[in-house]
């Protein structure tokens, strides 16, 4: 292994740098779309706060949203200087505030709950923050105050667990896209299990 692709791996696991597969995003951007028009809208605008890439992957998210719904309007961050972002900076320093419809991504899971509550700030009123999790994130004391103040409105579940590495193995963990809307805290959330058999 070079030197420099020691430095990629060490940076990789200090970042948290999992590259998530299309199937699963392409799978639930689908199913959101049957309840929801804004992806289809020409007018939104859509930030990648962690959008991951490198120099053999491109950036999943971003990649999956131009394959269903065209040329849109994104902009992608992410703190690495070998990732696929417009933007390499620190998304909790970023100022992105008010100026996106949906704030979408896997994001790093030790900063994950910094990273809800910078979207659930930083998107529009009526916008969409969307974030890939374990399905037992919904558990836990630390995350008491997140549900009280902001109860996600969907829950897609994905029923087949999902390989972030390159030689397809699983962990024993379920992932599922969690969906916030700005101003909108139901009493309990809309869950769908998506099938992949
Ligand atoms: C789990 S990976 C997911 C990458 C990509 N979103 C995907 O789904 O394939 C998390 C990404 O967050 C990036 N990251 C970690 N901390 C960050 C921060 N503070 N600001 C922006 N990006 C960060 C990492 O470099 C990595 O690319």
């Amino acid at each position: 292994m070079s030197s420099t692709n020691r430095t990629n791996s060490a940076d990789r696991h200090k970042y948290d740098y999992y590259v998530t597969p299309q199937k699963p995003i392409l799978q639930f951007l689908n199913c959101f779309s049957k309840y929801e028009n804004v992806f289809k809208n020409p007018n939104t605008k859509i930030l990648d706060c962690c959008c991951g890439g490198d120099e053999l992957h491109e950036a999943s998210y971003p990649v999956a949203i131009r394959n269903i719904y065209g040329n849109v309007d994104m902009d992608l961050y992410d703190i690495r200087e070998d990732s696929k972002a417009d933007f390499k900076e620190d998304y909790l320093l970023a100022d992105t505030k008010d100026r996106y419809d949906v704030i979408i991504t896997n994001p790093p899971f030790d900063l994950s709950y910094d990273i809800i509550k910078k979207a659930l700030d930083d998107v529009k009123m009526g916008g969409f923050v969307i974030m890939l999790l374990r399905l037992n994130y919904f558990g836990g004391k630390v995350r008491s105050n997140l549900w009280k103040e902001h109860m996600p409105k969907y829950c897609f579940v994905h029923n087949k667990r999902i390989s972030f590495t390159d030689n397809g193995k699983t962990d024993s963990i379920e992932y599922c896209h969690m969906i916030w809307q700005k101003g909108y805290n139901p009493e309990f959330t809309d869950l769908q299990v998506i099938i992949d058999e």
